[in-house]
């Protein structure tokens, strides 16, 4: 019976193919029609310029969206949306195309909205307050920023990076233990909601508190509003600490020699540190005078001596702020674009630590060992923590959607695909690689995470309690009923589920 029908069945399931292609395509259509009929720019798969339109960082992931539109103002953003509700669909922002997890393209069959034409900057001199438009990137409002006021705003270390994206999602950056992360930052948001309406969420305002860790459920961002800051000095001393060749045990013993200098208050806030779990090398800038670096350091080197006495600081004065901005960043600093798209194929993970939990000697060990068992031809790691700590300790979780209160170390570790195709088990590999060190972690406190680089394979369970935390997630679901009662921005893997 079933052998009979085998092949009726199969031709069912080919006919399904076709008429699910064949929906697509008409939706498709229509999506375009609609929009061409409100004077909106869009693209569909068919056309020439899909593969440019639909570029982004991240490889390993294929966007598929139903069509990408580009609107030139509000008002055709607007528009879009209402295309959108019409034929059914659900709606993504792209900012600048850099999400590790391709949220930005979203699920497959998002009308895509493409900020690219929201570029504006300006600054208010009686707040001191930078505003940017939801498809501005990093560079090009850094530069203009020191440029014309000699001010500063904590960013991403990437120049092409898109503004909304990284602030809602974290930011962290080389200023962001004494200025915060770019998410602290956020003074207001002004969001387009589902059904057109324009809300400016400020300070104390929901809008506000969930734009600073889930902002793309709750809107599409048309400009945003930044916190800057004066400098210190007009320069930094750039650094490296190595420990000469060791092994894990020796590396595990330094990094928590490192840690002890932190959590002792010996560390100043002005400071970037950053431990590669490949080589145990930390770097980082320090915006201060020298002599303060000096004497900052001094006290690191004897004790780190103590367990690995290859240990070996070197040290570069920069000149100027901006020349430490192009050193942490990138070349891409000075060009006017921001730079390149560029991209590779990967799967991140990440960890945060926070001071009242700070790393173990076995948690450190199981760190360092579970990242230099990856033992593969195809894939290779990269990996670091971050030093955090610094002005996180007078945060809360409560503060921000994004529970991010006393973190500590940031902790990323990546699996990069050395080239050909993504491998069908490199998701897994790379968890199961670094489960050991999640296993200890989770023995001291439930395990926490970063918005940016987010594993995307937990489940809402899994991400909802290490990004936000319980507490915060419950707000979330309520703002979201509230805000997006359709769920038209719910098509992406970090879409807060309605309460
Ligand atoms: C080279 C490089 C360096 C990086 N360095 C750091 C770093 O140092 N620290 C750090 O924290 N992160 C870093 N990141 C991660 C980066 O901050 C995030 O991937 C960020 O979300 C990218 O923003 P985007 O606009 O470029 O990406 P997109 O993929 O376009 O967007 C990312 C998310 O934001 C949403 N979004 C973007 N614009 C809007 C808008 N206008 N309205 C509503 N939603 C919007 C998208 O829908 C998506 O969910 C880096 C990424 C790269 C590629
Ligand atoms: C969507 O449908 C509504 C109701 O039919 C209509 O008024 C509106 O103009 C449509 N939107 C667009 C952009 O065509
Ligand atoms: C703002 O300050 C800059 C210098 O910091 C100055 O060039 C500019 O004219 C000021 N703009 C206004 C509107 O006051
Ligand atoms: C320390 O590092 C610097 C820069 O890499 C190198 O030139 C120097 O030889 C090193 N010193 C020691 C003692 O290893
Ligand atoms: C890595 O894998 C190769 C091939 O499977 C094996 O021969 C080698 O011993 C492994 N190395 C380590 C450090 O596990
Ligand atoms: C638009 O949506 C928001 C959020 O759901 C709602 O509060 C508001 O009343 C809506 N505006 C209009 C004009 O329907």
């Amino acid at each position: 019976m079933l052998h009979t029908s085998s092949h009726g069945q199969q031709l069912l399931i080919l006919l399904g193919f076709l008429a699910a292609g064949l929906c697509q395509d008409q939706k498709a259509d229509s999506i375009r029609a609609c929009l061409d009929q409100g004077g909106v720019q869009a693209t569909i798969s068919t056309d020439a310029t899909w593969a440019k339109d639909t570029a982004a960082f991240q490889f390993r992931i294929a966007p598929e969206p139903v069509a990408v539109a580009l609107p030139q103002d509000k008002s055709q953003v607007a528009t879009a949306l209402s295309c959108a509700r019409n034929a059914s669909v659900k709606v993504s922002a792209v900012g600048r195309a850099h999400s590790f997890q391709g949220y930005g393209y979203g699920n497959p069959g998002n009308l895509v909205i493409d900020m690219q034409a929201f570029t504006g900057l300006s600054f208010d001199n009686a707040t001191n307050q930078l505003t940017f438009g939801g498809g501005a990137n990093v560079g090009p409002a850094a530069k203009y920023l020191w440029d014309n006021h000699r001010r500063h705003f904590p960013h991403v270390r990437g120049s092409h990076v898109g503004l909304a994206g990284s602030t809602m999602g974290g930011g962290f950056g080389t200023t962001s233990r004494f200025l915060g992360i770019p998410t602290d930052n956020l003074a207001s948001v002004e969001f387009m909601l589902h059904n057109g309406s324009i809300v400016t969420g400020g300070p104390g305002s929901d809008l506000h508190w969930a734009a600073q860790g889930a902002g793309p459920s709750f809107g599409i961002v048309l400009s945003a509003t930044l916190n800057t800051h004066a400098i210190p000095i007009d320069g930094a001393v750039s650094y490296s600490l190595t420990l000469g060749d060791v092994d894990v045990d020796i590396a595990s013993a330094a990094l928590l020699k490192i840690q002890q200098w932190v959590t002792s208050g010996q560390a100043p806030d002005e400071l970037s540190l950053r431990f590669q779990l490949g080589t145990f090398a930390s770097a980082g800038f320090f915006y201060g005078v020298e002599s303060d670096f000096d004497r900052a350091f001094a006290p690191l080197v004897e004790s780190v001596r103590s367990v690995a006495p290859a240990v070996n600081l070197t040290k570069t004065v920069l000149p100027s702020f901006w020349d430490a901005e192009v050193a942490a960043v990138g070349p891409g600093m000075n060009d006017a674009a921001g730079g390149q798209l560029g991209g590779r194929a990967f799967f991140v993970q990440s960890w945060t630590v926070t001071n009242d939990h700070a790393l173990s000697q076995k948690q450190a060990k199981a760190l360092l060992q579970s990242y230099h068992s990856l033992n593969r031809t195809d894939l290779i790691g990269s990996g670091f923590l971050d030093l955090w700590g610094g002005i996180s300790r007078d945060i809360a979780d409560a503060d921000t959607a994004f529970a991010h209160g006393k973190n500590l170390w940031l902790i990323r570790v990546d699996g990069q695909l050395v080239s050909g195709i993504w491998p069908s088990d490199g998701n897994t590999h790379m968890q199961a690689l670094m489960k050991p060190f999640e296993s200890a972690l989770k023995k001291s406190a439930p395990l926490r995470s970063f918005v940016n680089y987010v594993n995307s394979e937990l489940s809402v369970k899994e991400w909802s309690s290490r990004l936000y935390g319980s507490k915060n997630f419950a707000k979330l679901r309520k703002m979201k009923a509230a805000f997006d009662p359709e769920g038209m921005f719910s098509g992406y893997g970090l879409a807060i589920p309605a309460k």
